[in-house]
């Protein structure tokens, strides 16, 4: 029998999660059991503070529910979200990049029509966001359903929200058969991310800026093509440059230039000033 020291620990524990049947769930044990018992001596860990760091998982559990995603946000201001989407979508250069899911999608929005009105009477600026969905080669991907969802101007997205029974700021869009899109919507203002949990609490005790800069969200799903899931960010909006999230690409900042009343994109016609964003997503096919 071979008894447990301080110096032998590891191995041993690396030695029994390498039993796992699952030569990949192997792999991701023995390396986590590695890096964190690395971690702990590299620190020299106190049991207050490893005790506190579960306390503080345990919070950050039970304030999660379907609705708030409270470890996505952890990766999230961590950078690991990020990191992991880098790693995973290594898009040839003309294809529209990847950024993070974020913790506020729904699913099931409602299908709109081409520029039907996603704001629905939430009060805001009208926003035009259109362009089209092609391949690397700029072929039109017709059918393409683009899935939506953004915050409020007061930066609130639905499931911050008590007692909503319908979707708010949030559909799916189909693209034409020339690949053409038009959202209608009212713009976005950045946010903070939710500083009432278990996150907030940790990054309360930091100098790190707790905002995002204003963005829309969206996921394009269309068989044969890399899943896209993205955000497209105000050109000159606050926060550009210290997204909370790391979810900022330059490649997706957009102007959203002021338009006076008349023709709109959709051949209507608007009474008021609206707003009109343009761009074009590129898809990378699987494989
Ligand atoms: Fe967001």
């Amino acid at each position: 029998m071979q008894l447990v020291t301080e110096d032998n620990i590891t191995d041993l524990a690396v030695e029994r999660w390498a039993t796992a049947r699952e030569p990949r769930t192997a792999e991701l044990m023995t390396a986590l059991v590695r890096h964190l018992h690395d971690f702990a001596r590299e620190v020299r860990l106190t049991e207050a503070e490893w005790m506190a760091a579960i306390q503080w998982l345990t919070r950050t559990g039970q304030i999660s529910d379907e609705k708030r995603e409270e470890f996505i946000l952890a990766s999230d201001v961590l950078g690991l979200s990020m990191l992991v989407v880098q790693m995973n979508h290594q898009l040839d250069a003309k294809a529209t990049p990847a950024t993070v899911l974020g913790p506020f999608h729904i699913d099931g929005s409602p299908e709109l029509d081409y520029a039907a009105d996603m704001s629905d009477g939430v009060p805001g600026a009208t926003l035009y966001l259109h362009g089209t969905v092609t391949d690397l080669d700029g072929k039109p991907v017709g059918g393409a359903v683009l899935d939506v969802w953004q915050a409020d101007t007061e930066g609130a997205y639905e499931s911050q929200i008590a007692d909503i029974d319908e979707a708010r700021l949030r559909a799916k869009y189909t693209t034409r058969e020339d690949g053409s899109y038009c959202v209608r919507t009212i713009a976005p203002k950045g946010y903070t991310i939710p500083m009432d949990g278990p996150i907030g609490e940790l990054i309360g005790r930091t100098e790190i800026s707790h905002f995002r800069p204003a963005h829309i969200h969206f996921l394009i799903n269309v068989p044969g093509y890399e899943p896209l899931i993205t955000h497209l960010f105000q050109e000159g909006a606050e926060y550009l440059d210290s997204d909370v999230v790391f979810g900022t690409k330059q490649e997706l900042v957009i102007p959203f230039e002021p338009r006076d009343p008349g023709a709109t994109p959709d051949g209507g016609t608007s009474s008021e000033p609206w707003l009109e964003g343009r761009y074009d997503f590129v898809l990378q096919p699987q494989g």
